[in-house]
């Protein structure tokens, strides 16, 4: 009997559906397929490519009910919030099905007047993507989109946790008319198809969002076939409120990336620096608005934060409150988990947060908000930059001059200026330092999957 991926509900702990658990030679057969498309898929002229693309979006719409619920039952994120993501995963396709028109090449003027210089664009092969649970349709499509517009074939491993999302949405891309063996998805454990995605020669490009840990492996295995590369992995975004800050506006947006997916991003807010001057009135009004979150079953109506993905995350988190209250930290708002039917923590704020706490210096993945006091900007900036991440953060200011200081300041590569939800299709995401190599999203987005041609021609 083959053996299974059994799909469980962070929520309830009960059993949503399994999957087939495929083989390496499984997933050999599908990089085979893949491999033997491509030479037929490059050839298929970008406006028709294009076209595929607006009908699986098409379709991905029509569909969205159904998609959201299953999101919400596998991942245990409200049902608003993953309709939210069903529709921030069409918007790549959007995007893309027109990027994918505008690939330009280019001539150069000669510098012999016998020669000509030509540069063309052209799909780099087979894609190979390993998408995580806390986005299950959004990052597939983030990668999916690009590498098809390109005239690329793509197979992605969904994250174990997530699979059924994955699959329906991936399923709808056959139904709107992509051959078989375009668009792929396999169903293995992540270290056999990390072995075998990494080291095989029939795939050109690989690209993986997930943790640091994991990126660092892959990026090992790649290095066998020279294999290009785009990591999206962890983030410790901090969240910086200058002393003129609108105090209103930066509790919404505080609340909107620290509680996205009940914290489970790799741009949510990780730790807050407050100016000393507004540090009190911040804070007070911080955990009064973090105490009217509603945590429960994603299914459920008004729910606003859900569980943790797994006990493992749920784990992680409650010892992230407890060292940090061992080390004197106050919890003002929340600081109490519980398992005994899914895995449900608190939105949690704590102040008096210090240096040495776990919390400020690891991704928490979770709910919980430590606050910690600067006087100048330059300290905030510097504490803000010591971490080996460099993917998001977030500044609170009113001052044109501050807010320069701290944009050019922060080493991050995704900012929100008193805006806590920047994320978006056309523009481009990633990170620097640990946090990874390349972008996705916008017209950088689309230039992992494209290699270049120089053409010298004496005429
Ligand atoms: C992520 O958590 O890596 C993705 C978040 C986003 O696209 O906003």
């Amino acid at each position: 009997m083959s053996e299974e991926i059994i799909v469980m509900n962070p929520a309830t702990g009960e059993e949503v559906d399994r999957v087939k658990k495929e083989s390496r030679e499984d997933i050999e057969r599908k990089i085979d397929k893949a491999h033997e498309m491509f030479k037929q898929y490059r050839k298929k002229n970008a406006h028709d490519r294009s076209a595929l693309l607006v009908r699986w979006a098409e379709l991905i719409r029509e569909n969205k009910d159904e998609i959201a619920e299953l999101i919400t039952k596998e991942n245990g994120k409200p049902l608003k919030e993953a309709a939210g993501e069903v529709e921030y995963a069409c918007s790549y396709i959007d995007y893309y099905a027109e990027e994918g028109k505008r690939v330009y090449g280019r001539t150069i003027p000669q510098h012999e007047d016998d020669v000509r210089l030509v540069v063309t664009r052209q799909p780099i092969g087979v894609v190979a993507a390993i998408t995580p649970w806390n986005f299950p349709v959004a990052m597939m499509a983030r990668k999916a989109a690009p590498a098809v517009a390109a005239g690329c074939t793509f197979i992605v491993k969904p994250a174990s946790e997530t699979p059924l999302s994955a699959i329906r949405f991936l399923d709808l891309a056959l139904e709107a008319g992509f051959e078989e063996g375009v668009i792929q998805y396999v169903t293995a454990s992540g270290k056999d198809v990390g072995e075998v995605f990494s080291h095989s020669e029939k795939i050109m490009k690989l690209t993986f969002t997930g943790s640091t840990a994991v990126g660092k492996t892959l990026m090992e295995g790649a290095a066998s076939t020279v294999k290009n590369i785009t990591m999206e992995l962890g983030g410790h975004a901090p969240l910086v409120v200058n002393k003129d800050a609108d105090l209103d506006m930066a509790v919404e947006h505080a609340v909107a990336t620290k509680f996205r997916n009940s914290g489970q991003t790799c741009v949510c807010a990780n730790r807050f620096y407050v100016h000393e001057d507004v540090a009190e009135a911040f804070s007070q009004k911080f955990a009064d608005r973090v105490k009217t979150l509603k945590v429960g079953n994603g299914l459920d109506e008004g729910v606003e934060v859900g569980p943790m993905i797994n006990e493992d995350g749920y784990d992680k988190v409650m010892r992230h409150i407890s060292d940090a209250k061992d080390k004197g930290g106050q919890v003002t708002a929340g600081g109490e988990g519980s398992k005994d039917a899914g895995y449900f923590i608190e939105p949690t704020v704590i102040t008096g947060a210090t240096d040495d706490m776990l919390i400020m210096n690891e991704e928490t993945f979770g709910p919980v908000a430590p606050i910690q006091t600067f006087a100048t900007l330059d300290e905030a900036i510097e504490k803000a930059n010591d971490t080996e991440y460099g993917l998001a953060a977030y500044f609170f200011t009113e001052s044109y001059r501050d807010g320069i200081r701290l944009q050019e300041g922060l080493d991050f590569g995704v900012l929100g200026w008193n805006n806590g939800k920047p994320s978006a299709a056309h523009i481009p995401f990633g990170g620097l330092k640990e946090s990874g190599i390349g972008r996705e999203g916008g017209p950088e987005g689309i230039e992992p999957y494209l290699e270049t041609k120089i053409t010298s021609m004496k005429i």
